[in-house]
């Protein structure tokens, strides 16, 4: 038996568009901050057949629905193609219980998809002989492109190899070509992520089929160069420093920048909403009036993070439970997933 924990990350530079779908091959580089809360547990143990199940914070068990469950099959079948790859195809045994209890209320734009692929890899790699932390977050990823940041903690890049750059080059697309490494780790810079939800309702579009259609926006190919010329750099350079200003204006700039993408695929996402730019605004307001260091981003969802230093979190926790018929969560920076029983 093995269980594992992890938790959501927040990206700084976003991971939007693959270069490969089915490997969940970025088209660009991304940079996250794992965060030390909610958290995801999973239990693998060995079962006469393949049983997957799922529990809320509460206890009660969240019936998976069909393409859940396909989607975690399917992950398991590409973890077998890839530790087979390694020369381990028979790892994994052929029949599992999984169960996966989740702190995350669902679909309220914290990426519960990172934790829980995440968790899932970290178990997957013990149950392979405790595989190295590059595998596990290509593992990780195969499930969703951002868990592969999960893996560790503090502030996360995930990288293409230099030598998959070439989109057009068949071996680009390598199942491995792909992984997340640390960049500091939490203790480096402490940071805190207010996030503000102002909807609970399930989004229509999810990340993955968003992900499918990045390459129609006509502003695409200038996002990915962006990202790989500068941006990735310049945030990357930004933690290293501590240097609060020059982390918010390239985590804006990357945040506004593929919510443009979103808007100008086809078919068109417009994953914000009056509430998000309303909050988006006063932050603004608020910094400039009050010189606070905070920045704002969101994911694929109209959930707001606010990312603070210190010395801004009083006001910033005012400023969020100030907000009407929202949902607050607070968190600051995790460690990262782990195996918590083997
Ligand atoms: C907007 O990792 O959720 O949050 O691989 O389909 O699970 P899948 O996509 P996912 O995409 C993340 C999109 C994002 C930006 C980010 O977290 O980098």
């Amino acid at each position: 038996m093995v269980t594992s924990r992890s938790t959501p990350n927040i990206a700084l530079i976003k991971y939007w568009g693959n270069r490969h779908d089915a490997y969940r091959l970025p088209a660009a580089d991304s940079v996250s901050i794992t965060l030390d809360t909610p958290c995801v547990e999973v239990t693998m143990k060995h079962s006469p057949s393949f049983m997957f199940q799922s529990f809320l914070s509460d206890g009660t068990e969240k019936v998976l629905k069909e393409k859940d469950i396909a989607r975690i099959e399917h992950h398991l079948s590409l973890t077998k193609e890839f530790l087979a790859e390694r020369n381990l195809p028979d790892a994994i045994p052929e029949s599992l219980s999984v169960v996966i209890r989740s702190a995350i209320p669902p679909a309220i734009g914290i990426a519960s998809s990172a934790a829980v692929f995440s968790a899932l890899a970290k178990c997957y790699a013990a149950l392979a002989g405790n595989r190295s932390d590059k595998d596990t977050s290509i593992i990780a990823r195969l499930g969703s492109g951002s868990a592969a940041r999960s893996i560790f903690g503090g502030f996360v890049a995930l990288v293409n190899d230099p030598e998959s750059r070439n989109l057009k080059d068949e071996a680009s697309s390598q199942i491995s070509s792909a992984y997340a490494s640390q960049i500091a780790d939490e203790h480096h810079w402490p940071l805190f992520d207010i996030i503000i939800v102002p909807t609970m309702e399930e989004k229509k579009v999810g990340s993955t089929e968003g992900h499918h259609m990045a390459h129609t926006s006509p502003l695409f190919p200038r996002r990915v160069e962006a990202i790989t010329q500068r941006r990735q750099q310049q945030c990357i350079d930004a933690i290293l420093a501590k240097d609060f200003e020059k982390l918010q204006a390239v985590t804006e700039e990357d945040c506004w920048d593929m919510h443009n993408v979103m808007r100008t695929q086809t078919p068109s996402l417009q994953y914000l909403n009056d509430e998000t730019y309303r909050i988006t605004e006063e932050i603004e307001d608020l910094r400039e009036r009050e010189h606070l260091p905070v920045l704002y981003t969101m994911d694929a969802g109209p959930t707001v993070h606010l990312i603070c230093e210190e010395e801004a979190l009083d006001a910033i926790k005012r400023f969020a439970h100030a907000q009407k018929n929202c949902r607050i969560f607070e968190s600051s920076i995790g460690k990262g997933a782990e195996v918590i029983e083997n």
